[in-house]
């Protein structure tokens, strides 16, 4: 049996910062934030709306999308560093107003690579035939965790959500390897305290060398090449990380996924979000190959290789 993905969503706040916005509140400029990083504008979330909100407009549409009804989950996994608060979990505020009534429900603390370890997670439980149904969420309030003084980090996140509903899909589709991996040494270089504190040089070149590489990984662990893969989707972090993997992979330009321009980096958020966007762009089909990958604080990474389709 495989798991794969039968139906996906997402949420993004609607109040969009601009990078000019930016230069009004701190010492950037339009110019910087887009050279250094490829971003124009995020979404940030007011006040109103905190992370379990962003998570349950996504997980809704997810679960439409998908066709079953919320009673059929048998569990949700929500991937965020920026819960509500430590406890009750936002999978469990989510499965009360899901009306996900025999669902389990955890969070998943793995940073930006949370969603490639929740759906990771999701695939051994339906594989081994234990479960049938699981909702996996990655969302984020980053803005709540931004220092809004510190130039370094204050223009590279976005508040927003992306769900999807993983289950068995028919043989040859769905998750055909992954790789997950951390190394805990790093953990100084992207860290929070009240706010998010990064060193972005380390970080940007661990994320270099590590998104490339688990890519390369999954594609050999799945039995294909390197032209095989049709989309591939890296976590939105910086558009010259993102570049570096799609060019270690030998893609042209139009088969990497770019949404960091619009979001800026949504952290467990930005892989699901990213799907949802090239699929109603009609640039991923059924059958296609995608490779997905993340690489976040921890440090923390994961890769999937999965061919589109139920
Ligand atoms: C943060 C990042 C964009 C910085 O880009 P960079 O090209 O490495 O820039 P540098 O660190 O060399 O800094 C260059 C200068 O720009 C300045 N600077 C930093 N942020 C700035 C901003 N928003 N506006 C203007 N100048 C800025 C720095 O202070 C530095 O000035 P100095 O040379 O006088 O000290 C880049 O390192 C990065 O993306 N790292 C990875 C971050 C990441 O992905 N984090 C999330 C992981 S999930």
């Amino acid at each position: 049996m495989n798991a794969g993905i039968k139906g996906i969503g997402r949420y993004l706040p609607e109040r969009i910062v601009t990078n000019h916005e930016l230069e009004q509140r701190m010492d950037t400029t339009d110019e910087w934030i887009r050279t250094r990083t490829g971003i124009e504008e995020r979404r940030i979330a007011d006040d109103s709306m905190n992370t379990s909100d962003l998570a349950y407009e996504a997980a809704k549409n997810a679960i439409d999308n998908a066709g079953i009804a919320p009673e059929e989950i048998d569990l949700i996994l929500v991937a965020t560093v920026t819960p509500d608060q430590p406890f009750p979990t936002v999978s469990c505020i989510l499965q009360d107003r899901l009306g996900a009534k025999k669902a389990a429900a955890m969070d998943i603390s793995a940073a930006c690579a949370g969603f490639m370890y929740g759906m990771v997670t999701a695939k051994q439980f339906i594989e081994s035939g234990t479960y049938k149904h699981i909702l996996v969420v990655g969302v984020e309030k980053l803005s709540k965790i931004t220092d809004w003084n510190d130039r370094n980090t204050a223009v590279l996140f976005g508040d927003g959500a992306g769900a999807v509903v993983m289950g068995p899909v028919s043989e040859g589709r769905g998750i055909l390897a992954f790789e997950l991996g951390s190394d805990g040494s790093g953990g100084k270089h992207l860290y929070q305290e009240e706010y998010i504190v990064m060193n972005g040089r380390e970080v940007f070149k661990f994320a270099v060398r590590q998104m490339g590489e688990s890519a390369v990984n999954v594609i050999e662990k799945a039995g294909l090449s390197k032209s095989d893969v049709d989309m591939l989707i890296p976590h939105q972090a910086n558009i010259r990380i993102m570049e570096a993997s799609r060019q270690r992979l030998e893609l042209p330009e139009e088969k990497m996924s770019k949404t960091v321009n619009k979001y800026g980096n949504t952290s467990a958020a930005s892989i699901p979000i990213s799907i949802v966007e090239e699929l109603e762009a009609g640039k991923i089909k059924e059958d296609d190959v995608i490779v997905m990958v993340g690489f976040g604080g921890g440090l923390t990474w994961g890769a999937i290789a999965m061919r589109w389709g139920k």
